[in-house]
């Protein structure tokens, strides 16, 4: 189910304390990013998305919401996965450990295709693991690094401004949930989390809070059950 909602209120009012199998959240970073520019007008493709121009101050006061929220839902045991850049990424696990999370580990995706940036390109980005409590539930892959190698969206290609590929997400589901379990998506966007949770026959609970964004998270997800549908899943 997908609601347009804030995750904070939203998941206050809708979901129970310890009842959900994995949480995926790429909040926006603080960054104030547009996406990549038009090549004529030099002008950003998209708005700033919502929270992505705070104060400090008030940046750390919505994490702290958010992740608190995704504490108390979070079952013991079970996985937390968040993306961040290195820029953000002192204060992200500062404030993860702050609410409780045991930090496991610090994914890097190499997006194999560079990106902005001056001094170096940018080509990565850090997704940081972490458990709610002591005794973590194991991974489902004895062979996964903490490197993943997959390819970003091109910019001309993207539809939201900080898009992620599928792909990216199919990897913290598969690895960290099971058939039929429920995973929570904070930060929905253009649904990419959706439609991995979809593909691999999991639950979803999903929130994103611009009417915009959330119609094309809502306009993804119709179009992945159609597609499953015709080839005879039973949804
Ligand atoms: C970093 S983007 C997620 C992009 C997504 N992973 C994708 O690949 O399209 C963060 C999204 O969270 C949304 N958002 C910001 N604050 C929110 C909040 N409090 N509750 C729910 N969604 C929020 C923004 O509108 C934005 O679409």
């Amino acid at each position: 189910m997908l609601y347009n909602l804030d995750c904070v209120d939203g998941s206050e009012k809708i979901i129970d304390d310890e009842s959900v199998d994995l949480l995926i959240a790429d909040p926006p970073y603080n960054l104030g990013f547009g996406g990549t520019k038009h090549t004529k007008t030099k002008k950003p493709r998209f708005n700033i998305i919502a929270n992505d121009q705070l104060s400090h101050r008030n940046y750390q006061r919505f994490t702290f919401q958010w992740l608190r929220q995704a504490y108390r839902i979070l079952k013991p045991g079970r996985h937390i996965y968040v993306c961040i850049d290195w820029r953000m990424y002192p204060y992200m696990a500062l404030w993860m450990r702050r609410v409780g999370f045991v930090i496991k580990n610090c994914i890097t995706w190499n997006k194999v295709h560079m990106g902005m940036g001056h001094q170096y390109r940018f080509q990565h980005e850090f997704i940081i693991f972490a458990v709610k409590g002591e005794k973590a539930r194991r991974i489902r892959s004895r062979s996964a690094t903490d490197i993943w190698s997959i390819p970003r969206i091109s910019g001309n290609k993207t539809i939201h401004p900080t898009e992620k590929p599928v792909e990216v997400m199919q990897k913290m589901i598969l690895n960290s949930s099971e058939p039929g379990e429920m995973v929570v998506d904070f930060f929905s966007g253009s649904g990419p989390v959706a439609e991995a949770v979809i593909r691999s026959g999991r639950e979803l609970t999903a929130f994103e809070i611009d009417p915009h964004w959330y119609e094309v998270s809502k306009q993804r997800i119709e179009a992945v059950q159609q597609e499953l549908r015709e080839e005879g899943a039973d949804l």
